[in-house]
């Protein structure tokens, strides 16, 4: 799930007792942390006296939250700076003014860079600094252009102001909640560990207190984030260290908290309490994002996952064993430096000895300053495209008939939003996927029963059971 191109969406009619209050535009890309950050940014700005709203063209603040990730996500700001810079240009020929900031991994990997690439940027702010963004805001309006992205030796989550009741309501029945950040893995293909720094656990007291927040505004299932959310720890109020098998044990305690999930996690710290929570609480849905990446331990070792296939297989068999009914997703790469047809092959053959309920696959994509752009072997780019699709053919083979394989079983479904026609709402399965069902049939919130009638593309169709 990582490595979406997600738009905030949620919009905000607040008004400043009659005056026109500022408003930004916050454009999303990137990972699920990368939304939970969108939203406490625009917490913060709300703060400072800026509604949030839908349109660019209403906006008085563009702040684009930017991916670093592979080279497409990162050339995509550039494209789009250069459309704002167009409005920013229209509106200052109208004698008003537009500001444009950068924030995200683009803005700690490029800094400055984006300035002189893009000279319409106002501002450019790291993930480590959200917290001083009404401070930088004003440093820009005093006629400076700003560049932060040192990473602040403060804890930004506790500086940046709590989700006010009202927006959590807006932003619905699930929610997002950040536990850890940062990467000290360093794989060989990846921009992270340089993006967002070195591993950050947030404490147990502030993720509870965060979570009880969320819960009092209504939120029924939580997802906790991390770039490597199951080495998240920290000490409990027993005085001992936690894994996130306990913090999650601990959640589930909060009344209203009917669902929990976590994302993304490491191979490596799959410990035995997390496998043990996945077969003895119920709150924990079973579903779990656990990338291999690749499937041939020559590539895996290049890569430094630190891990071989056989391990991962292992895990997996571990993991199937404390909950049966679990789904798997992945990341997969194909095309690393050095990759053969025999190492594309092995990948091919892991997928098919997991089974995936879902998955993620992209084209090796090197990146200036990670030891893979170095490396010799660099694989021809019709390879990459022939390998993908042929993987690509084959998750979504294994996911379609995850799908069907829904039909006729009786499931939890928490309904969620209203559905796109008339008269329906859409819920989620256990297994993340959308269940389509007649409005009568539960509140947005409620946790119903319903037997699945028909499977889509996509999502699935059921009624009450
Ligand atoms: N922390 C997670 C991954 C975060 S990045 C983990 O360790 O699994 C999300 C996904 O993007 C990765 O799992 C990987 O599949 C993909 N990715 C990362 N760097 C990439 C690159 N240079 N080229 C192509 N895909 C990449
Ligand atoms: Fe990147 Fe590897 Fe860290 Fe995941 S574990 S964020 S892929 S360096
Ligand atoms: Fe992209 Fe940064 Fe997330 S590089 S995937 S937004 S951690």
């Amino acid at each position: 799930m990582d490595a979406l191109t997600t738009e905030q969406a949620s919009d905000c009619a607040a008004t400043d007792g009659g005056q026109r209050a500022k408003k930004v535009f916050v454009k999303t890309y990137g990972c699920q942390m990368n939304v939970y950050d969108s939203q406490r940014m625009t917490d913060a700005l709300a703060a400072d006296g800026y509604a949030e709203t839908q349109s660019m063209e209403d906006a008085d603040l563009v702040l684009l939250n930017t991916c670093h990730i592979r080279e497409k996500a990162a050339e995509k700001i550039y494209s789009e700076l250069g459309r704002i810079r167009d409005l920013k240009a229209e509106r200052a020929a109208a004698g008003s003014e537009l500001l444009i900031g950068v924030a995200g991994c683009v803005a700690q990997a490029e800094g400055g860079e984006i300035i002189r690439r893009a000279p319409a940027v106002d501002l450019v702010i790291g993930p480590q600094t959200y917290h001083r963004l009404p401070d930088v805001l004003a440093r820009v309006r005093g006629g400076n252009r700003v560049v932060e992205t040192d990473y602040a030796v403060e804890d930004k989550f506790e500086h940046l102001p709590a989700p006010k009741k009202a927006e959590v309501i807006k932003r619905g029945v699930t929610a997002f909640l950040t536990v850890q950040e940062g990467c000290d893995k360093f794989c060989t293909f990846c921009v992270v560990p340089y993006t967002r720094g070195s591993e950050v656990s947030r404490p147990v007291a502030q993720i509870v207190a965060e979570a009880e927040r969320l819960a009092e505004a209504g939120v029924r299932e939580i997802t906790l984030l991390g770039q490597n959310v199951n080495a998240w720890h920290g000490e409990g109020p027993d005085g001992n260290d936690w894994g996130l098998g306990r913090l999650l044990f601990r959640l589930a305690e909060i009344p209203g908290i009917a669902r929990l999930r976590y994302t993304t996690s490491h191979p490596r710290d799959m410990d035995d309490e997390l496998i043990a929570a996945h077969r003895d609480l119920e709150t924990l849905m079973p579903y779990l994002h656990l990338p291999v990446q690749a499937g041939s331990d020559r590539i895996l070792k290049a890569m430094n996952r630190r891990h071989k296939a056989g391990e991962y297989l292992k895990l997996i068999e571990r993991i199937r064993a404390a909950r049966p009914d679990i789904a798997l997703s992945g990341d997969f790469i194909v095309g690393f430096p050095g990759e053969t047809d025999a190492d594309f092959e092995d990948t091919m053959k892991i997928v098919r000895e997991v089974g995936y309920a879902s998955a993620f696959s992209f084209k090796y994509s090197p990146r200036p300053g990670t030891p893979g752009a170095e490396m010799d072997g660099h694989v021809a780019e019709q390879v990459k495209d022939e390998r993908l699709q042929r993987l690509q053919t084959l998750l979504v083979e294994q996911q379609q008939a995850f799908t069907v394989s829904m039909v006729g079983r009786t499931m939890p479904t928490l309904i969620e939003k209203p559905g796109r026609q008339a008269g329906q709402r859409v819920g989620r399965s256990p297994w993340l996927q959308p269940v389509i069902v007649d409005e009568k049939a539960g509140g947005i919130g409620d946790i119903i029963e319903v037997r699945i009638t028909e499977a889509g593309y996509n999502s699935l169709h059921a009624v009450p059971a």
